[in-house]
């Protein structure tokens, strides 16, 4: 893969005069970059930019952002038109071979994908160790990580086959993985997957499917929907889960326990999970009916609320995958007759607030793509709980895209960041008699609390039976 086009020098002076040069590259599109592998050997310094906002980690041909326009493009096709012409299988297969299938292709891969969709049955053993009400993503990065011990097998991923290979097991199996997850954590009985049905059918099928029906129906409107889901989530650049993804590959990992890195880092309420957090809100925002007190909550430094679903790092101006979200909510909401019509009119409430604002246009702070979506995914029937996990299973796509184009680089480098170090200087360990007295932290001594009293309640009840008998 080609690393851009040298455009120029940026030079560099210290200020001890001490002065180097470093090339300019220039890619497709986007700003140029100052290439500073070389840094360190020239000038002895570092640089220090925490959260990467002004770091690029990689050369990629997948996915682009321009975030000052709304633009997201897989491949150079607009997500706009992926979502209008395109099935979530042929974008994953765009994702992962660079262009769009004609239609044989497409039939082929589909065919390596189902043939591929069903999980080893000791795997199923394993979610049953799970306790009933834990949550899905807790299940999901126990399972996915587990794969490994079914199929990794000492693979040699530097061969393109085995990695093709280790990409279509991962899109495959993963409804599968996530709809037991689902099953699990309500006490349903295990649902496996039907040829005859599409890749989102089956899906759906493994979810709601109930045992006691023969047939299975699902409104054509929900389908499409959830395929549009899947198209607007498949990938996403340089996210942090990823990062996450191409931080454990680079250490040479197996492609299903970087997956699950990747599974743990979507989760939090900053990045995947603001799906599941955004329901809360409306919830809360709902039951007070109090939209501006919670939007002066967002806006007070000293309060911990952010108004979820709102603000990108990349996208300043709006994320063209919350706009089409509007639409896919819209249609699905009126379709159904839904009771979360409720909801979905309370965050446009909200969104047009948001955006009249002085504090949100001052911050450049836009509807993101999960500002809607958790309002259609309730509307579909699917537990808030388990948004994340859908998250995780349309990116798994980009994931396994991202991982397998790092590994198909001949020159691989561990991912292994500098710091600018501020603690103690070298120093000699002193006697426990000399040691400077600090105050123990609260929450030290309560974990010790924790931890000892029940062994003490156990101590006394045992020494008060010895005494009674
Ligand atoms: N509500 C209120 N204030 C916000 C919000 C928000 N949702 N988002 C950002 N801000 C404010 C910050 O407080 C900060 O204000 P300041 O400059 O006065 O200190 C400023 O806007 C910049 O915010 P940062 O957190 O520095 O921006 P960053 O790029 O690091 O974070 C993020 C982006 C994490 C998405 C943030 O906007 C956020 O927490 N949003 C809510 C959670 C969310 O919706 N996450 C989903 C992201 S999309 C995805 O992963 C699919």
């Amino acid at each position: 893969m080609s690393e851009g086009i040298k455009v120029g020098d940026a030079v560099i002076t210290l200020p001890d005069g001490t002065t180097a040069s470093f090339p300019l590259l220039k890619g497709t599109e986007g700003p140029a970059v100052i290439d500073i592998r070389a840094l360190y050997q020239k000038l002895g310094v570092f640089t220090l930019d925490p959260g990467f906002t002004s770091t690029s980690s990689c050369v990629s041909s997948i996915t682009y952002i321009d975030g000052d326009q709304g633009e997201l493009w897989y491949r150079g096709y607009r997500i706009q038109d992926l979502a209008n012409s395109c099935s979530f299988l042929e974008v994953c297969y765009l994702l992962m071979y660079g262009e769009l299938p004609t239609g044989e292709q497409l039939d082929h891969f589909e065919s390596a994908v189902k043939s591929e969709m069903c999980i080893h049955e000791k795997l199923i053993e394993f979610y049953r160790s799970f306790q009933q009400g834990a949550h899905p993503m807790a299940i999901m990065v126990g399972v996915v990580g587990a794969l490994s011990a079914f199929l990794d097998e000492k693979k040699n991923y530097d061969d393109p086959v085995e990695r093709e290979k280790a990409s279509i097991k991962l899109v495959a199996k993963f409804p599968m993985l996530a709809a037991i997850a689902y099953r699990t954590a309500y006490g349903l009985p295990v649902v496996y997957p039907k040829r005859k049905f599409s890749y989102i059918k089956n899906f759906l099928y493994m979810m709601f499917h109930d045992p006691m029906n023969e047939d299975f129906d699902v409104d054509p409107v929900i389908v499409e929907a959830m395929e549009k889901i899947f198209i607007l989530h498949a990938d996403h650049e340089q996210n942090a889960s990823t990062s996450t993804v191409r931080i454990a590959g680079s250490s040479l990992a197996n492609p299903f326990a970087c997956i699950a890195a990747g599974i743990a880092s979507l989760w939090g309420p900053m990045h995947g999970g603001a799906n599941e957090a955004v329901l809360n809100m409306l919830d809360e925002v709902k039951k007070r009916g109090a939209v501006d007190e919670y939007l002066t909550r967002a806006k007070d430094k000293n309060d911990s609320v952010r108004l979820m679903g709102f603000g990108h790092r990349v996208y300043k101006n709006f994320d063209p995958r919350s706009v089409i979200m509007g639409e896919i909510a819209h249609r699905v909401l009126e379709t159904l007759n839904s009771h979360e019509l409720e909801l979905f009119q309370l965050a446009i409430e909200m969104e047009k607030k948001a955006l009249a604002d002085e504090y949100f246009i001052k911050r450049k702070l836009y509807p993101n793509v999960d500002f809607y979506s958790g309002v259609v995914l309730e509307a579909i029937g699917i537990p808030r709980d388990m948004f994340t996990v859908i998250f995780a299973l349309s990116r798994t796509i980009g994931w396994i895209s991202q991982w397998s184009e790092m590994m198909a680089d001949p020159v691989k480098k561990i991912g292994r960041p500098r710091q600018l170090y501020v603690g103690e200087k070298c120093r000699q360990i002193p006697h426990a008699r000399d040691r400077l007295s600090r105050t123990i932290s609260p929450a030290l001594t309560q974990r010790t609390r924790n931890v000892w009293s029940p062994v003490k309640k156990s101590i006394h009840h045992h020494v008060h039976k010895l005494h009674v008998v």
